[in-house]
């Protein structure tokens, strides 16, 4: 038995190398990744993108450098990444969860001169295991028997625009947070009608949006911020996961005036804004935010989506609903058990993917995945719902 926090569903395979969108294990078995590692590899395993980053980086000899000193690729990537988004300053850490602290402690000390500290999230969110990141979070499995969380936290139902204008508070209400597409909820897709609803409330009472990109920004819905799908202009936004392709990096781009009015030593990370992390970083979004490569994404999810419509139609009495926006997609199945099944099953027949609210198989491949990729992913997940 190994030493590991017994706290995740280990595999019972040692996994061993990568390639595109494949893993290997320790018997040369072959997996196709349809989870990319909880929607991370953005560029699949072993792309030239990632491996001449780090080449390249090693040519300097550095690995670490402390956040005050500054570095092309610190500066290059932070402005890239306000360029493409809200026009803010960036502030770098690691993971997802702190970038999702840094947005509530600078909405929390933005807010503080007039009183307000709520925070508006919505129901199925997930933003983070950190003690802050939960208090945002909706699922109360996450957060119960460890002490009180930090409050001032309330939950709207997701896309319900009625709820949102009654649980608003002008004189309390700092931030409103959403993920537009909800990943560990279980792909939830906001209605542009909703979004709308929130630009319009954020607007007429100066309340700050929040927007969580972690999981479905950089390209995964087929455009560089998932926000940009909807009418909407994200005060803060939130990044990770998909930004590093898989080297860990968290980004918080806060809008020109919010950022103006804080004072330095307000916030830090020692080793947010390293060399290493933000030129993997920077070279992985310009390597995505490309209109050919972003359309390719759009081509792969109609692909995609109109196979699992066909086998939706065969299982109907299993499948309750596909739910997708370019290539992060949720299989919702009426009966938890049997996605639970399904989900082991898939493993054994060489396709690795996610299960989320215990009823939902969720797809995130590599935004690289070839459509062949796909239409092999798929003929496994026949077979197995076949079997
Ligand atoms: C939308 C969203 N926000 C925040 C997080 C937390 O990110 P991390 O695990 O890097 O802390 C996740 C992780 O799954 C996520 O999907």
């Amino acid at each position: 038995m190994h030493k590991l926090f017994n706290i995740y569903n280990f595999t019972k395979f040692h996994i061993k190398k990568g390639n595109g969108s494949y893993l290997f294990d320790s018997k040369n078995k072959k997996y196709l990744d349809f989870s990319a590692g909880v929607a991370v590899n953005s560029l699949g395993y072993n792309h030239p993108i990632i491996n001449n980053s780090i080449k390249e980086q090693l040519k300097t000899g550095i690995i670490h450098l402390s956040g005050s000193q500054l570095h092309k690729y610190k500066i290059d990537l932070a402005d890239t990444l306000s360029k493409n988004s809200n026009k803010g300053d960036v502030f770098y850490s690691n993971s997802g969860a702190e970038s999702i602290e840094t947005a509530i402690k600078v909405a929390r000390s933005f807010g503080s001169k007039n009183n307000k500290s709520q925070i508006i999230s919505m129901t199925s969110s997930f933003h983070g295991r950190t003690i802050g990141a939960l208090s945002v979070g909706y699922n109360k499995k996450y957060k119960s028997n460890i002490g009180p969380i930090p409050g001032d936290v309330l939950f709207c139902n997701f896309n319900d625009s009625l709820d949102l204008k009654k649980k608003i508070n002008p004189k309390k209400t700092i931030a409103i947070l959403i993920e537009f597409v909800q990943g560990d909820g279980g792909v939830n897709i906001c209605t542009k009608e909703f979004a709308k609803t929130i630009q319009d409330i954020c607007n007429k009472h100066k309340i700050l949006l929040i927007a969580d990109e972690i999981q479905a920004g950089a390209g995964r819905t087929g455009k560089m911020f998932a926000y940009k799908n909807y009418p909407v202009s994200p005060d803060i936004i939130t990044m990770a996961k998909g930004l590093g392709s898989g080297i860990p990096i968290g980004a918080t781009i806060i809008k020109k005036n919010i950022s103006k009015i804080f004072q330095k030593g307000f916030h830090g990370s020692t080793y947010g804004g390293g060399m290493l992390q933000t030129r993997i970083a920077l070279n992985v979004f310009n390597f995505i935010n490309k209109k050919p490569f972003l359309n390719s994404i759009l081509l792969k999810s109609k692909v995609l989506e109109l196979k699992l419509i066909e086998i939706q139609k065969e299982h109907i009495d299993k499948i309750k609903e596909i739910r997708i926006m370019g290539l992060i997609c949720g299989i919702e199945f009426y009966d938890a058990k049997y996605a639970k099944l399904l989900f082991k099953n898939l493993i054994e027949k060489g396709l690795i993917t996610t299960l989320v609210q215990s009823n939902t198989i969720r797809i995130t491949p590599p935004l690289t995945i070839t459509k062949s990729e796909i239409l092999s992913g798929i003929k496994i997940l026949s077979n197995s719902l076949n079997s």
